[in-house]
């Protein structure tokens, strides 16, 4: 027999609010057959310990460890891909959610054939966002806004971390999901092949009474990514956006460098250009490692090490371009066009083979498991 829901609860550094969420659930669900499914990202605040005394004395309670790797929105889909439940419900553990929805939530996805998705929204009639600092809200409208703008999903609150699905609409997007960042509602409304049926419930966003918010910058920059994915990741990867991003910055400080030394110190053409070379390589691996691979970002001395080999590959990514560049020119094609080919042949060698070599193999094998936490 299947349970009637399975709450998903995804934590992170949420040990004085286990419990609570706990005693929350049990009040609200009493006489549904219900369950809890804490995922938790090897936490270091004694959360493992708490969450293994409540799996053992609470048989509703259960708890998938993960190690080595980070974020919200995996963690909530490996919750679900463990459960046996036919209704799941996705919820902040940090008590800001108000679980008093949760059983209208099992109730209408069990009874209602027309809807596939109930979410709870603080941006309708009857929803609240409670206290938030200033900045926090005009974050979050703006993010509003910008889904609103792009993607244009019926969502009046897009950004909520809090609704239920049925299990057959989630099997249809599972394989599609990005299941990067912190936004999995709306990755999952993206991904269906058809618009799902949603219906909103209002509730009012409370204060954060335990802990801190996991939400900072790169976490930002990760909604950003989900949008440019969903919107052009069909033929272009985003990946390979911002590392032309990264790569037109470098031709930038490439020219500032080349015109400093040259004409300014008036030093030798050959000197300046290999010295622009250097600097646009170093500043473009900073960036890469910041920015395009995030995820799996190297430092210390992997940091250095990487460098290094990402300046090797990007030397014969350097000679492809210039031979095929000069190569074009032979055949008359119009100087810009051989330059802008060979620049992309390069590029295109650079980003496959760095990210191969640099980001994966060598990653692999230099940096041990431990750290090797990837946002995930
Ligand atoms: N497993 C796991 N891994 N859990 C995480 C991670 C992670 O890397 N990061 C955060 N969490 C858990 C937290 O422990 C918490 O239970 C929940 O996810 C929400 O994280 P918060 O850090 O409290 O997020 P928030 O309150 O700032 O943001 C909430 O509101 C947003 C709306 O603006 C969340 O509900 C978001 O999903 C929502 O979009
Ligand atoms: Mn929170």
């Amino acid at each position: 027999m299947a349970r009637d829901i399975s709450v998903i609860l995804p934590t992170y550094r949420e040990c004085e609010n286990l419990e609570p969420v706990v005693s929350r659930l049990e009040k609200v669900l009493e006489g549904w057959d219900w369950e809890a499914v804490f995922v938790d990202d090897d936490s270091d605040d004694g959360s493992r310990e708490v969450l293994l005394r409540l799996a053992r004395q609470n048989p509703r309670v259960r708890f998938l460890r993960r190690v080595g790797r980070r974020g919200l929105a995996s963690a909530c889909i490996e919750g679900m891909c463990s459960s046996a439940a036919n209704i799941f419900a996705v919820m902040d553990a940090d008590l800001q959610h108000d679980e008093s929805l949760l059983p209208e939530m099992a109730r209408i996805l069990s009874r209602e054939k027309d809807v596939d998705i109930v979410v709870a929204t603080r941006y309708a009639a009857g929803g609240s966002i409670g206290d938030w600092s200033r900045s926090r809200h005009f974050v979050s409208r703006f993010a509003t806004k910008l889904e609103k703008k792009f993607l244009r999903t019926e969502l009046s609150d897009p950004m909520s971390g809090f609704f239920a699905i049925k299990r057959e609409v989630l099997d249809k997007c599972i394989h599609k999901l990005a299941g990067k960042g912190f936004k999995i509602l709306l990755d999952i409304v993206l991904s269906l092949p058809e618009r799902p049926r949603i219906r909103e419930l209002p509730y009012t966003f409370r204060p954060r009474l335990h802990g801190q918010s996991k939400l900072d910058f790169i976490v930002a920059l990760e909604y950003l990514y989900l949008i440019a994915d969903k919107l052009f990741g069909g033929f272009l990867p985003v990946r390979f956006i911002l590392y032309g991003l990264v790569g037109l910055s470098g031709l930038f400080l490439h020219l500032l460098v080349l015109g400093l030394a040259y004409r300014e110190f008036g030093l030798d053409f050959f000197l300046s250009q290999s010295l622009a070379t250097l600097l646009a390589m170093i500043s473009n691996f900073f960036f890469n490692n910041i920015f395009t691979f995030r995820n799996q970002r190297l430092k210390g001395s992997a940091f250095l090490i990487g460098a290094f080999l990402y300046m090797l590959i990007c030397s014969v990514g350097a000679i492809a371009n210039i031979q095929v560049a000069d190569y074009l020119f032979s055949l008359k094609v119009p100087w810009w066009v051989s330059g802008a080919v060979g620049a992309l042949v390069g590029a295109v060698w650079n980003y496959a083979v760095s990210t191969q070599i640099v980001w994966t193999w060598f990653r692999d094998k230099f940096v041990s498991s431990k750290k090797r936490i990837s946002l995930s």
